[in-house]
């Protein structure tokens, strides 16, 4: 198994989990994180560090686009270890739904 990222982080990026991951497997997007699936040691430790609970073990249903979407940006992102602070309007976007539909951005993030 591994642990993921899924929609409800795309526009909070709040970056407190990056910092905690042992193997430092946080990739940064322009306006989301993915986690590398064949990096995550499956420690958990990330997972209460999101304020918005936005981090996931793959074992749960329906996951599995975003297991697919975090393993193809994992490959494609730079590496993020240090937290920056998050978009000024991060709150706005707590709880906003289909944030992947009209919010997602393939771009890359700045990294480290
Ligand atoms: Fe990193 Fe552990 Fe979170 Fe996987 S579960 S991303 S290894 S902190
Ligand atoms: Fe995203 Fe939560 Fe990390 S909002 S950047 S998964 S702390």
């Amino acid at each position: 198994m591994t642990y993921i990222v899924n929609e409800i982080c795309i526009k909070c990026k709040t970056m407190d989990c990056v910092e905690v991951c042992p193997v430092d497997c946080f990739y940064e997007g322009d306006n989301m994180l993915v986690i590398h699936p064949d990096e995550c040691i499956d420690c958990g430790v990330c997972v209460p560090e999101c304020p918005v609970d936005a981090i996931k073990p793959d074992t749960e249903p329906d996951l599995e686009k975003w297991l697919e979407l975090n393993a193809k940006y994992a490959s494609i992102w730079p590496n993020i270890t240090i937290k920056r602070d998050p978009p000024a309007d991060s709150d706005d976007y707590i709880g906003v739904e289909g944030k992947f539909e009209k919010y997602f951005s393939a771009e890359p993030g700045e990294g480290d």
